[in-house]
Formats: structure tokens, C-alpha cells, sequence
């Protein structure tokens, strides 16, 4: 649906039976379909203002990739054998006709003369002049006030740098083997490259076996967790450790086994997009998670910033940064297995920043949105396998102590964010909401809340409360709200409201 929705922004059509079609226009096909799924996650949650930067013509029909059907082996063994200087004869048992077409070439399996399954990913012959074009072509649209917030610019060069990166076999095998090598989790596994036979055009590497996610929803909810877990450390593994990330949670990329033991086995395939993660930035991020934790005396705005966000955006929405951390982070701010069927971050990040929203978005560096889009597709799997993960056991186990340490230890620079008027610590916030109701001086009821429940005052107070409020000029809830926006939910009073029978004392502490 998402992707269909690009599709129609990059203007190709497709019929929906399989065809055969030119190899030209194949190729020109995989090199749009390519760049739309970059796109598609660089725009990542803020995708619905994809159109403010491609100019759209309606008139276009939807797309169905799927429809392309791969090429007779015939046609592309003579681009394998030019790849490897020999005749496929003297390296391969047998080369079957392609399994899959990739996005920027196709799929053989075949084996090795020693008798090894392998699969060959054979570069379409003219797919980088294709992917080169289609670039050049990438008109962004010249409504500059529409974009403003958007750092089109940066996602056009990160567009870029991941085609050039996906279009190079000999660089996805060395980060497949480095992957491999750094990643290191018990379940998961990174087929073996056979780099002596990998160039630019042609990939070979062990066949992998097994089932994609929607066929094992109906395994045992042992084996589904176990599935679960192994995801996550991947994705945490791979950021704190490797600092290489696996950026495209394609389902098709990851096939799901059971090994001789009965083991769960996760086979993660297609390294062809992965997202660098700097040391400095993966202490920065580890930092913040913890002090989101700790409610520490750390001030997300400044950790932001250092992470590389845009500074001048999240001026818009400071003051809502610690409540923002305490959304995103979630899964690992709570001690048990998070219940991630429930978990709906966006709708609670539009709640509390409105049309604000794109302020954060916005301010993303634009060589970190693939790392939301990994994110995401984790998300969605785990809803999909219907298991809760106990997160932030797997972060701790995934990054290490030493790391851990680390991390709580670096110091912010300073003065980065002079100009921004509040930048409040997680220390600074309140910890609880408290409302005390009492009648001719004595208590009748007194409750407490945690402190982001008072940006739900509406609903939390009873009917007649607010309706008596409404009536009462001076105190203005949404006003309020407002407010504890700006200026962050420190501690505070909230309002003392009495109506001469009952007084209503709602404060922040
Ligand atoms: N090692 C492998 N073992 C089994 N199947 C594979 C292997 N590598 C690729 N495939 C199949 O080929 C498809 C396309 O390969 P992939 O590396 O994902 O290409 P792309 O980067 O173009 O998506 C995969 O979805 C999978 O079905
Ligand atoms: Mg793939």
C-alpha cells in the first residue's frame, strides 16, 4: 500500500499479469522500484509528505512489481561468466533458472563443484546506467515553502549514496562477512561468502533454507519468542556493537528455520542496504536511553544535538523532549517483557506534539532515518509473531556492560543550544501527578498519577469537574496544556480551584 503509493509518485505502470518485457525497460522498472524503497524509508514515518517532493502525475496507473517476471539463465550466464573470468561450467555443479527477482539483478541458486548449495545474485547488465538515469531524473519539487521543514537535499544525497552502495556486489559482500564476523547472536545466521567468486555484478553465497514470517505465526509460542528475541538482539547487536546496521526489514530478506537441535534459526539475508552507526553515536543513543531510564540529569535537547539533529527544529518543541524520549524509548523503560501488540507510538506522538510533529521528524539527520525505518520493521515484525520481548534485558545483554558504562560516563558539549529557551534535564520533570479533592477543609479523595497524565486532564478529571472549570474563566485546560508543552512538566502547580463547597488541588511534583 506504502510502497504501491511511491510507486505512483515515481510515475510507472505495470500490468498486473506477469509479462515479459524488454530487458531495457526491466531494467528501468527495478532501477524506479529500487529508488522508490530507499525513498519510502527515508521518508520513513513522515511518508505522507513524500508528494512535497516529487512532482506527481496523476494520470499514472498503479504499479505491481511483482509482475516482472526474472530472465532465462541463457541471457544472463554470459554476464556471470564475464564476472568471474571463467566458464560457469568450471566453478558450478549446476546453475538452476532464477528463484527471485532481486531489485537489482536476479537470484540462481545452483552448486559448486564441491558439492555446495549456493545462491548467485547476478547484477541486470545495465541496471547502474538505469539507477544512474533515473537519479538525474529525480526532480524534487521547486515548492520550497511546501518542503521548509525538510532536508531534501540530505535525503537526496542519502538516496544516492545507497544506491551506489546497493549497486555494488563486492561491497555488500564485504558488509555481509563483516556482519558476520561482528554480529554475532545465537539463532542468527549470515550465509557464508564465497568472496574468491563475488566481483561488482555477481554475489555467491550459501543457500539459506526456510519459511518467511507469515508462514511461522503457527509456531509454538516458545519458538515465536525465541524468533523474537533473536530480531531484536540483531538489530541491537548490530547497532552497539558492529555499528553496522541491517536496514532493509524486507520479509522477503529473512527466512525463518529450525536447526538439527530444533532450535529456532533466523537466516538474515540481503546486506545490500546497511546503515554505519559511529562510535560517538552509538554512545549517544545508548546514553539517552539510559538516562530516559534513570531520569537522570540529562537534557535530551543536548543529546539530540549531538546525535546530529537539527537544532533550530527542536527549538519548536524542547520543552516536550524528556515526555518525547519517554514515548520513543518505551519498550525499554519498563523492567518486563513489553507488550508491543499495544504500543502505538505515533498516535502518541501526535497526541503530545500535534502538528508540531514534523518539527521532530524534520530535525532527524538524514543519514539516520534508515536507522528508523530498521526500527519500524522490527516493530512491525514482532506485532506480526504476536510476542512480547523483554527489551531492555536483550539492549543490556546486546551492548554490554563495558558499553553501558561508557556511555552513562561521555559529557554533552555545551552551549550548543544556547538559543533555545528551555532545555530541561529527565531530572527536572516531575515524577507524579497528584489531585487532591477536599470538602469544608477535609480530604474527600486524593489520587496520583505519573506526571504525563496531566497532559490528558480532560479526561482524567471527573465530568462534573471539568465542567465546572469551563464555567470558571480563569482556568483554561487546554491553555494549560499548552504550556506544560513549552515549558516541560516540572514541578508545579497545576490549579487550586475551589467552588465554595469543594476544593479541586491538582499539582505536579
Ligand atoms: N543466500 C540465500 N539463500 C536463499 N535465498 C536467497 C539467498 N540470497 C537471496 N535469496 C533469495 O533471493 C531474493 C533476493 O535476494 P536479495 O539479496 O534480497 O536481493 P535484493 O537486494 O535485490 O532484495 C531473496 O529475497 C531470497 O528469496
Ligand atoms: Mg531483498
Amino acid at each position: 500500500m506504502r510502497i504501491k503509493k511511491i510507486f505512483n509518485l515515481f510515475g510507472f505502470a505495470l500490468s498486473a499479469n506477469k509479462v515479459r518485457r524488454s530487458q531495457n525497460e526491466v531494467e528501468k522498472l527495478l532501477a524506479q522500484q529500487a529508488l522508490a524503497k530507499i525513498l519510502a524509508g527515508i521518508q520513513g514515518i513522515s511518508l505522507e509528505k513524500a508528494e512535497l517532493f516529487l512532482d506527481i502525475d496523476d494520470s499514472i496507473d498503479p504499479a505491481l512489481v511483482e509482475a516482472i517476471e526474472p530472465f532465462p539463465l541463457t541471457q544472463m550466464l554470459p554476464v556471470l561468466e564475464q564476472a568471474l573470468g571463467q566458464s560457469a561450467k568450471k566453478v558450478f555443479k549446476r546453475i538452476d533458472e532464477a528463484v527471485a527477482v532481486a531489485s537489482l539483478g536476479q537470484v540462481h541458486f545452483a552448486v559448486l563443484k564441491n558439492g555446495q548449495e549456493v545462491a548467485v545474485k547476478i547484477r541486470y547488465p545495465h541496471i547502474a546506467d538505469a539507477i544512474n538515469t533515473e537519479l538525474s531524473l529525480l526532480e524534487l519539487s521547486s515548492d520550497i515553502e511546501a518542503v521548509k521543514p525538510w532536508d531534501v537535499e540530505g535525503y537526496k544525497t542519502e538516496l544516492k549514496n545507497n544506491m551506489l552502495r546497493e549497486l555494488d556486489y563486492l561491497s555488500e559482500a564485504d558488509r555481509q562477512q563483516y556482519f558476520a564476523e561482528k554480529v554475532s547472536v545465537e539463532g542468527l545466521s549470515t550465509p557464508f561468502i564465497y568472496k574468491q567468486l563475488c566481483s561488482e555484478r555477481v554475489l555467491v553465497q550459501t543457500r539459506a533454507k526456510g519459511v518467511l514470517i507469515n508462514q511461522i505465526t503457527n509456531w509454538s509460542q516458545q519458538d515465536r519468542e525465541a524468533v523474537g528475541c533473536i530480531l531484536l538482539s540483531t538489530l541491537l547487536t548490530g547497532l552497539f556493537i558492529a555499528g553496522e546496521v541491517h536496514g532493509d526489514p524486507d520479509a522477503d530478506n529473512i527466512l525463518f528455520d529450525h536447526d538439527e537441535s530444533g532450535m529456532p534459526v533466523v537466516n538474515l539475508l540481503d546486506y545490500g542496504c546497511t546503515i554505519p552507526v559511529s562510535e560517538s553515536r552509538r554512545l549517544l543513543l545508548l546514553q539517552l536511553i539510559i538516562a530516559s531510564r534513570n531520569q537522570s540529569a540529562i537534557n535530551p535537547l543536548d543529546c539530540f544535538v549531538a546525535l546530529g539533529f537539527d537544532v533550530d527544529k527542536l527549538a519548536h518543541i524542547s520543552g516536550s523532549l524528556p515526555v518525547l524520549c519517554q514515548f520513543l524509548f518505551e519498550p525499554f523503560l519498563v523492567d518486563h517483557s513489553f507488550q508491543i501488540g499495544g504500543w502505538n507510538l505515533e498516535t502518541k506522538i501526535t497526541e503530545l506534539l500535534g502538528d508540531k510533529r514534523c518539527w521532530f521528524l524534520s530535525a532527524i539527520p538524514s543519514d539516520l532515518v534508515l536507522l528508523t525505518r530498521a526500527f519500524r520493521g522490527l516493530i512491525q515484525q514482532l506485532k506480526q509473531l504476536q510476542v512480547n520481548v523483554n527489551c531492555w534485558d536483550i539492549l543490556q545483554q546486546s551492548a554490554g556492560d563495558r558499553l553501558m558504562e561508557q556511555a552513562i560516563k561521555i559529557t554533552l558539549p555545551d552551549n550548543i543550544t544556547q538559543n533555545v529557551t528551555t532545555n530541561i534535564s529527565f531530572a527536572d520533570q516531575a515524577e507524579k501527578l497528584c489531585v487532591l479533592v477536599s470538602k469544608n477543609g477535609r480530604m474527600t479523595a486524593s489520587i496520583t498519577m505519573s506526571a504525563d497524565a496531566v497532559l490528558d486532564l480532560e479526561n482524567i478529571m471527573p465530568e462534573s469537574v471539568t465542567e465546572l472549570l469551563r464555567k470558571n474563566k480563569a482556568i483554561d485546560l487546554n491553555q494549560i496544556e499548552e504550556n506544560l508543552k513549552a515549558n516541560g512538566l516540572v514541578p508545579q502547580t497545576i490549579f487550586d480551584f475551589d467552588n465554595g463547597e469543594k476544593n479541586y488541588k491538582v499539582w505536579l511534583e
